[in-house]
């Protein structure tokens, strides 16, 4: 069941604007396999960031599938508008939703695939009666709101928790982490357990490199990591 494949997420918000195709066709030429886009509405986090409109630009660039991270509050008034502009994987908040069930079966009720997101100091235990629900755990390894901040360090405990947690119900789930996986700390979260990677200043997008430079680098530093714990 581990190691599961390592996946590498470019954070779209990192990119440079005024060349976004340029961008997204170096992303598509790394070999990235998604693009991350974060939606943020000034009341879940103290920021804004992409948009549905976005999205659809981007799509006229390229094929690539986007996993779609939504940090608003109630995201099941939204999972329609989001699933048009074409999210191929739906990340929630569990602290942003009142009915998380019903908001993780409505996302696979309309053909995509369900993600679950937590802030740092939401414990695992709170998704224990929805684990059959979601295809996708996001563990926030910072608190969510800015690019550029620093680890929680008790964060890399958690993926492993998440890791034997899903092991001992016998599922395979994809473990994403997001918020400064940089080239130090992508090899302990691949190690413990995580294995999509978000990519953002701390590698893809990390200044003095090419993207293509920093995503080779960190999926291969991440699936050398990984190798460790067979
Ligand atoms: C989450 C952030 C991340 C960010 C991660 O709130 O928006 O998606 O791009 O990139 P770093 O931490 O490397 O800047
Ligand atoms: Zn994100």
């Amino acid at each position: 069941m581990y190691p599961r494949p390592i996946k590498i997420c470019a954070s779209l918000t990192c990119a440079d604007f005024l060349h976004l195709e340029r961008d997204i066709q170096a992303l598509e030429a790394a070999g990235v396999d998604y693009m991350h886009i974060d939606v943020m509405d000034g009341t879940f986090v103290p920021n804004y960031c992409l948009s549905p409109a976005t999205m659809r630009t981007a799509r006229r660039a390229t094929d690539l599938p986007m996993d779609v991270h939504l940090m608003i509050e109630k995201p099941e008034r939204y999972l329609e508008t989001f699933i048009e502009a074409g999210a191929d994987v739906l990340v929630v908040h569990q602290e942003a939703t009142t009915h998380l069930q019903r908001t993780l079966a409505k996302i696979r009720d309309l053909g995509c695939r369900a993600g679950v997101a937590l802030n740092p100091a939401t414990s695992l235990h709170t998704l224990d009666y929805v684990l059959e629900d979601i295809d996708l755990l996001l563990i926030m390894t910072v608190n969510p709101g800015f690019t550029g901040q620093q680890l929680v360090p008790s964060m890399l405990r958690k993926i492993s928790d998440a890791r034997a947690m899903f092991a001992s119900r016998g599922l395979s789930v994809d473990i994403m982490v997001d918020g400064n996986v940089s080239f130090q700390n992508a090899p302990k979260m691949a190690l413990a357990g995580a294995n999509w990677l978000v990519g953002g200043t701390s590698s893809v997008f990390m200044r003095g490199l090419t993207i293509a430079e920093g995503t080779a680098k960190l999926r291969r530093i991440a699936t050398a990591a990984q190798g460790t714990t067979a």
